[in-house]
């Protein structure tokens, strides 16, 4: 079986890493890939966004099976084009993807169908949006884009002069261009967050082992929001109860939704949760893998992840049973220096060992072979990751392989896992 990824990062990384596990498949292409994808993958140098050149290259190559990782191809609708073009393929239909496409979709999703999310009110018109946080007069007080904007679509504005600034940059600046013609305005809610990543084929839903992401730049969560710094699996406060309770409020009613208003998801569903007082409670919905939660949940996975796609791809997912290892996984990002705001590329990068010794694994995310040589091209540069017996050994593993890697500028939190570690103790 010959199979198409498309996508360049990190979590791409991690999927081809583990569908090169799968004794089905034959060969792997990626496009565009990555430096490091290069040595599991053969790259084609075409854009994850240019819908017709990926069909192109899936007839080309005669891909068996089409893989849509990013969320804009998904949003786009890359699948339908795929599908119409007789390819099968892993990952929602444009009608589907909306579902991280619009927030105001997803939101008014949860309402209708009574699903556990924050408090909300959409707005198209700034002066409106403005009135009504000086009335409400709670802060802080939660703005969000409506549309996709490269995971920095949220504003949590801690005063009114900060939500009338956010506001203004979204709706008047349009600094994520049309997907900040509406807004939503929601409830500040706090708890634990949690990632819960589900394999669904519209009609049943199998969700993977839990893991925490950490979104800020900076240790002690602060500095800017990024795409994630690190990740670990599992996630300690997401217990089994937590987890029950989830299935029958959150993950079940929301495939049943979608089946329900025509936009039936199959693909990788992933739950941002926050874990509140009052129960668990949608953040966000994304249509897609999470990166960097895929590269520790993906290497805790025992069965073949081509039999899934399948499964998913023919709708008998029921029919499956997935198996995970009870390994901890620890993933550590290697930043460019400036990241996530504006960072220099084409760094060498040294100390890199190859192979997968004791349970690590480099994955690349940002990452070009230039002139033979490994340099810095993204903002994330590596996931590195490790599994280990429990979480303490997967980051000690994970950090000593993460401080022999060097380039110019790089950036890491050293504090990924720390408060996962203080809920297991
Ligand atoms: P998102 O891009 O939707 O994942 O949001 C980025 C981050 O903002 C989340 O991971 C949360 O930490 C935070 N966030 C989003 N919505 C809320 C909310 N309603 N209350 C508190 N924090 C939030
Ligand atoms: N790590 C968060 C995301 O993939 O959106």
């Amino acid at each position: 079986m010959k199979v198409l990824v498309v996508g360049g990062g990190g979590r791409e990384h991690a999927l081809i890493k583990k569908i090169k596990e799968s004794p089905k498949v034959t060969q792997i292409a990626c496009c565009p890939g990555n430096g490091g994808i290069s040595y599991d993958a053969v790259c084609y140098p075409v854009s994850a966004v240019d819908t017709p050149a990926v069909v192109e290259l899936a007839r080309k190559i005669k891909a068996d099976f089409v893989v849509v990782a990013p969320d804009d191809p998904l949003v786009a609708g890359m699948v339908d084009a795929l599908n119409a073009a007789g390819f099968k393929t892993f990952g929602p239909n444009k009608a589907a993807a909306i579902i991280e496409g619009s927030k105001v979709y997803s939101k008014n999703l949860m309402q209708k169908y009574n699903i556990p999310t924050a408090e909300y009110k959409v707005f198209n018109n700034p002066e409106q949006a403005y009135a009504y946080i000086k009335e409400k007069n709670e802060f802080p007080a939660v703005i969000k884009a409506d549309g996709l904007a490269l995971g920095k679509g949220v504003i949590i504005a801690e005063n009114l002069e900060e939500a009338e600034a956010g506001i203004h940059e979204i709706m008047e600046d349009k600094i994520f261009g049309e997907s900040g013609n509406n807004i939503v305005v929601e409830e500040f809610l706090t708890g634990p967050e949690v990632s819960v990543l589900a394999f669904t084929d519209g009609k049943c839903v199998k969700p993977m082992v839990s893991s925490m992401d950490h979104k800020r730049a900076l240790d002690g969560d602060k500095g800017l929001n990024t795409g994630g710094m690190g990740t670990v699996s599992p996630n300690p406060y997401y217990t089994d109860e937590i987890a029950a309770e989830c299935m029958e409020k959150i993950f079940l009613p929301t495939i049943k939704a979608m089946k329900k208003e025509g936009r039936t998801f199959k693909g990788c569903l992933y739950f941002g949760l926050m874990l509140t007082q009052k129960g668990p409670k949608v953040i966000e919905y994304n249509c897609r893998f999470g990166d960097p939660e895929t590269q520790v949940v993906l290497p805790r996975l025992k069965t073949d992840i081509i039999d899934i796609f399948e499964a998913v791809n023919n709708e008998t997912l029921s029919d499956l049973s997935i198996e995970w290892s009870d390994e901890a996984c620890a993933c550590v990002v290697l930043a460019s220096g400036g990241y996530p705001k504006s960072y220099k590329k084409g760094f060498e990068i040294s100390g890199l060992v190859n192979g997968q010794a004791n349970g690590v694994v480099v994955y690349h995310a940002g990452t070009a072979v230039e002139n033979g040589k490994l340099v810095t091209s993204g903002g994330r540069v590596f996931g590195v990751t490790a599994l280990g017996k429990n979480l303490k050994e997967a980051l000690d593993k994970a950090y000593s392989a993460a401080d022999k890697i060097n380039f110019d500028g790089k950036h890491y939190r050293k504090d990924i896992g720390a408060r996962a570690l203080k809920a297991v103790n």
